[in-house]
Formats: structure tokens, C-alpha cells, sequence
């Protein structure tokens, strides 16, 4: 084979947010908008970069020569490229020409969707038998080298293992996963971008992680063998960690999180969606008061819709300082929905509201 051409798409996730680095739950599903990247062999050592979308190019003269690049968008292709010269010899240089739909910054995960597409069309084009989850520890490795981001395994998990009109229980802690139908019956998943693209939310998150990692450490004084807060109560947490409020309330947040994710499960498998939902909106309060990875903008959609009768959940999504809210909407409201938020949204914050309705898709695939 001398060219393949591959897709790996964005995600949502339904509950279950900054818990994958705190060896918890995630309920994600990859979605209809996607990363699209043709590989080609080349005949000599070169690698030459294309972002379609971007019109902008990059050459890279050696394999033997990878690093860290002014240009954002070709980071996180030479950060997988990178790990991938740690395991396997690659026997000539290849172009890539890539291109996305998923939007940048609204925490749908377009920088796992380019990871995970060339992560899994390398492995493909050059037979390297590198298995699924293997290519999304590599994809986040990538994350953490080239974008600064000490993220979870979720996004890239969800990329890459999506399945059609499935959400997917990942148990971070040792990575084993199950699939459900999506049984949405008369809802939509609807998807509002506040527009906001927070600068804060690299710094913010790893602040994030490393308030978790110190909320272990105090806890590890009492209980040494505790290494994650998947395995701490609330009754531990009030005995450890009271005097520091910082850290309390992030694990809290945690602790609670990771327990409504494995409520929230049993809610849809007993197909009782209303349950369901009402824990996305608890899981919003605890990302905005105690976890405080929310924004106004963020905070004032999830408001606005509660009460609503046609909404029967909703909350920020992903790492949070902007991006957007996943609302279940009953689905001969949904027209309306957008439309009332879209004026209501222009109202209060002067900004452009825009709406997506979400598709669950297949993850990484050969087209
Ligand atoms: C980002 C990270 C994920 C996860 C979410 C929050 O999307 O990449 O690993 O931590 O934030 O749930």
C-alpha cells in the first residue's frame, strides 16, 4: 500500500468530566464531525506537512529531525510522530495532507481527532500492528509532549473506539470498556458554543490535575495505599483534606463525579432518561462551584434552560473555561430551543451562539 486515507472524529461526553485522570468514569461517544488525513509514502526521508484547511505547509527534512514547531497545527502531528519513532522504524518518509470539521476550541476534541487520525493511519499505511488502545496512549502522549496538556485518556479513547449510535463506559483506572445503545427515544443531543475560547484552559487544567494530586497526597499521610481519589470516600476526604480548602473542594468535586458517572450508567441502562439528566445538571453545578472550570457564558446557558420542560439535561462539556453545553432537547422542540437561546444568548453576552445537533459516529476508520 503507498497512500491510505483515514477519519477519526471529535466527541461529546455525557457525564463523567475530569475524572479520567482520577482513575474514574467517562461516558463519551465520538460524533459526526471529524478529522480527515491521507497518508503517502515517499520515496526518500522527508516528511511534508499539509493543513488543507489552513493552506499551510510544512517540510520536515529528516525523520531523524522532530520537534516542537512554530506552527500550533503541525504539533500535533509531529508529537505523534514522535512516539511512534519510539517503538517503530519507519522505512521512508511520508507526506500528510490533513483537514478538519471539528470546530477548534469548542471542547469537541479537535486535537484528539487529528492525533487519533494520524496516530491510527501510520499504524495502517506502514502494518506497524500497533492495537487501538495502544495508538490512544500514543495520540495522548502527544497531547502532553507537543500541546502542554496533561489530559485523560478520554478523548483520544473516544476517537479512536466510537462505535455508531454507542456511548462508551470507559473505567480509566484499567481501561476496560463497555458500549450502550444511546436509547435518546424522543431527545436530541444538542450542542450550544458559547463562542468562548478561554486562554486559561491549558493552565487551568493542569492546575486542576495537580489539585487532585496534592488532595492524594495529604490523604496518602493516613492512607499510603490510596493512589487515586477512585478509591477515596467523602468520609476520607473530610478526614484528610479539611484544612485545605482548595484541594477539598476540587476532590470533592471528583469524588462525587466519579459516583454520579456510575449512577448516571444504571440511569440509562434502566432507560430512564429524566434521572439521567437531572445528574448532567448536578454535574454542571459541580463544575462551576467547586471545581470552577465553568465560565459566565457557560454558567448563564446551563440557567437559562433549567425549568425548561422541553430540556431534560444539560452542562458544560470537557475541560471547560468556555467551549460548549450538551443539552438533551426533546426533539419537536429543538428548532425552538435553538432559536429562543440563539436571541436570549445575543441578549445577555453580545456574542454569537452556534448550535450543533450531534450525531454519534463510528470512531477511527479507513474511508
Ligand atoms: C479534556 C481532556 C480530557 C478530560 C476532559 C475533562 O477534554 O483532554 O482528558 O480530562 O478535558 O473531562
Amino acid at each position: 500500500m503507498q497512500s491510505i486515507t483515514v477519519t477519526a472524529p471529535g466527541r461529546i461526553n455525557l457525564i463523567g468530566e475530569h475524572t479520567d485522570y482520577n482513575n474514574g468514569f467517562v461516558l463519551p461517544a465520538a460524533i459526526q464531525m471529524a478529522a480527515t488525513a491521507t497518508i503517502t509514502k515517499r520515496a526518500d526521508d522527508e516528511i511534508h506537512l499539509t493543513a488543507n484547511d489552513l493552506n499551510d505547509s510544512l517540510i520536515i527534512d529528516s525523520i531523524a529531525n522532530l520537534r516542537i514547531n512554530e506552527k500550533q497545527w503541525a504539533n500535533y502531528i509531529i508529537g505523534v510522530i514522535v512516539q511512534f519513532v519510539k517503538k517503530r522504524k519507519f522505512p521512508t518518509g511520508f507526506d500528510i495532507r490533513i483537514s478538519s470539521n471539528v470546530p477548534i476550541g469548542a471542547g469537541l476534541s479537535s486535537s484528539a481527532a487529528i492525533e487519533c487520525a494520524i496516530a491510527f493511519g501510520l499504524n495502517e499505511l506502514f502494518e506497524f500492528g500497533i492495537d487501538k488502545m495502544e495508538l490512544a496512549l500514543i495520540a495522548q502522549k502527544a497531547e502532553h509532549d507537543f500541546a502542554g496538556v496533561q489530559c485523560g485518556i478520554m478523548d483520544q479513547f473516544a476517537s479512536m473506539f466510537g462505535r455508531k449510535n454507542k456511548v462508551m463506559l470507559l473505567d480509566c483506572q484499567n481501561r476496560e470498556y463497555r458500549y450502550f445503545p444511546f436509547e435518546r427515544g424522543d431527545y436530541q443531543i444538542v450542542l450550544l458554543d458559547t463562542g468562548i475560547k478561554h486562554s486559561l484552559a491549558i493552565s487551568e487544567y493542569n492546575v486542576r490535575k495537580a489539585a487532585c494530586e496534592k488532595g492524594i497526597e495529604l490523604i496518602q499521610e493516613k492512607y499510603p495505599a490510596i493512589e487515586s481519589l477512585r478509591n477515596v470516600t467523602i468520609a476520607i476526604l473530610n478526614e484528610c483534606v479539611d484544612d485545605h480548602l482548595e484541594e477539598y473542594n476540587k476532590c470533592k468535586y471528583v469524588i462525587e463525579e466519579i459516583e454520579r458517572t456510575q449512577a448516571a450508567t444504571a440511569d440509562l441502562e434502566s432507560n430512564n432518561l429524566i434521572a439521567f439528566g437531572q445528574k448532567m445538571f448536578a454535574t454542571h453545578a459541580g463544575l462551576s462551584k467547586l471545581y470552577e472550570v465553568s465560565c459566565p457564558e457557560l454558567d448563564f446557558l446551563v440557567s437559562a434552560v433549567e425549568g425548561n420542560e422541553n430540556v431534560i439535561g444539560a452542562r458544560m462539556m470537557g475541560g471547560g473555561f468556555g467551549g460548549c453545553t450538551i443539552n438533551l432537547v426533546k426533539s419537536d422542540a429543538v428548532n425552538e430551543f435553538i432559536e429562543q437561546l440563539t436571541v436570549h444568548y445575543h441578549t445577555h453576552t453580545g456574542k454569537q451562539l452556534t448550535p450543533y445537533i450531534v450525531s454519534i459516529e463510528e470512531g477511527a476508520h479507513i474511508l
